[in-house]
């Protein structure tokens, strides 16, 4: 997608000097700084410290990470280290597990001589795969955003979409997941709208999903987050779409921490939930989302502290509660199957049920 109307991608390789640049997230809304990835320590920092997040980017991130590792040494001992060191940044998308098996699989035979360049070409095919997965994902949620529309009838007041966290463009490597269905209906001329929830304490809806909207001209509106039952019980919203970090083969959901709450708000008021998903999302070995996914934990410094431009420019974070208050983090939830609408992939779209997914089993 673009920026200030140049194209670009989350992470774009450099082939000449073989290293990875990213858009470095922690600066956003407020700057665009890109930075160069050139070692396995660097990007498993770039992870954890969350420059880049979002499932998808996070799988190629580490794809290149296991690279960088390999060219230094392409040892047994150096490719476990290294996929132990990436597999730790962060426990709950299954996509850095996903993208780590993968080049893993692809090198582990060949001799240590080859491993780096299969590596690099791992890497990339999962980038250029990534690009067209998300596509054929907007394309087909595409589909649930027109019947919504001719269902409503009125073309002159907008598709109310309700989105939670940042699962657009540079949550992967292009387009997004949940937020691909909204470019590509905008750019095909339909009149929709977005309300983007702010989704504390990290506001990747606010600092992220609302600054890409802007950059692409999507009208949509900032809500606190519970802002969101008001909203659906008042009938201003005709769909949620959101993405997700890890499904279990029966269709359980985990994805940033509230979206449990609008599933079960969108579900009161037999509002559609969709999840948007590339089948890498699909965690075949697990069923029970609330029993078998880990569920990242992170700092209290995120909930008692926040982020921003203070008075004289510089970006810094205040303190918003007493001193010393106890904070507890819960980085993502758990949307049981029965909750969603459909899943949305792009092959398709499925009920979220075992025997609906196994037919995406690979
Ligand atoms: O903690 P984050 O910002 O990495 O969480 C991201 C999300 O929860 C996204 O919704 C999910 O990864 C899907 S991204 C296409």
């Amino acid at each position: 997608m673009k920026i200030q109307g140049q194209p670009h991608r989350a992470i774009e390789a450099d082939h000449s000097r073989r290293v990875a640049r990213i858009l470095d997230q922690t600066f956003l809304p407020h700057r665009v700084e890109w930075r160069d990835l050139e070692t396995v320590e660097g990007a498993a920092e770039a992870i954890k410290v969350m420059r880049v997040r979002g499932a998808p980017l996070i799988g190629a991130t580490a794809a290149f990470g296991l690279f960088f590792a390999l060219r230094e040494d392409a040892s047994d001992t150096a490719l476990q280290r290294a996929y132990t060191m990436l597999h730790a940044t962060r426990p709950t998308a299954v996509n850095l597990r996903w993208a780590l098996d993968r080049v893993k699989r692809a090198v582990e035979p060949l001799g240590v001589g080859h491993r780096a360049e299969a590596a690099w070409g791992e890497a990339l095919a999962i980038c250029e795969e990534d690009v067209r997965t998300n596509h054929a994902i907007g394309k087909n949620a595409l589909e649930l955003f027109r019947a919504a529309q001719s269902k409503k009838g009125d073309t002159s007041t907008p598709l109310n979409v309700m989105t939670h966290c940042n699962a657009g463009w540079i949550a992967c490597v292009d387009w997004g997941t949940a937020i691909s269905p909204i470019y590509q209906a905008h750019d095909a001329g339909m009149n929709v709208h977005v309300w983007v929830s702010e989704t504390r304490p990290r506001g990747q809806g606010a600092s992220l999903t609302a600054w890409e909207l802007r950059e692409h001209g999507v009208p949509h509106t900032l809500i606190v987050d519970n802002n969101a039952g008001h909203l659906l019980q008042r009938g201003l919203v005709d769909l949620v779409i959101v993405g997700a970090d890890r499904v279990t083969a029966q269709g359980d959901v985990a994805n940033k921490i509230g979206t449990y709450l609008k599933a079960l708000a969108a579900k009161a008021h037999q509002v559609p939930f969709y999840v948007a998903l590339p089948v890498s999302t699909i965690d075949w070995n697990i069923t029970d989302g609330l029993r078998d996914i880990p569920i990242e934990q992170r700092s209290a410094r995120e909930v008692t502290h926040m982020p921003g431009i203070v008075s004289d420019g510089r970006l810094d974070e205040v303190l918003i509660t007493p001193p010393d208050t106890a904070a507890r983090n819960d980085g993502f939830d758990v949307t049981p199957a029965g909750l969603v609408t459909a899943l949305v992939t792009e092959h398709g779209i499925f009920a979220a049920n075992a025997p609906s997914l196994a037919e995406l089993r690979p």
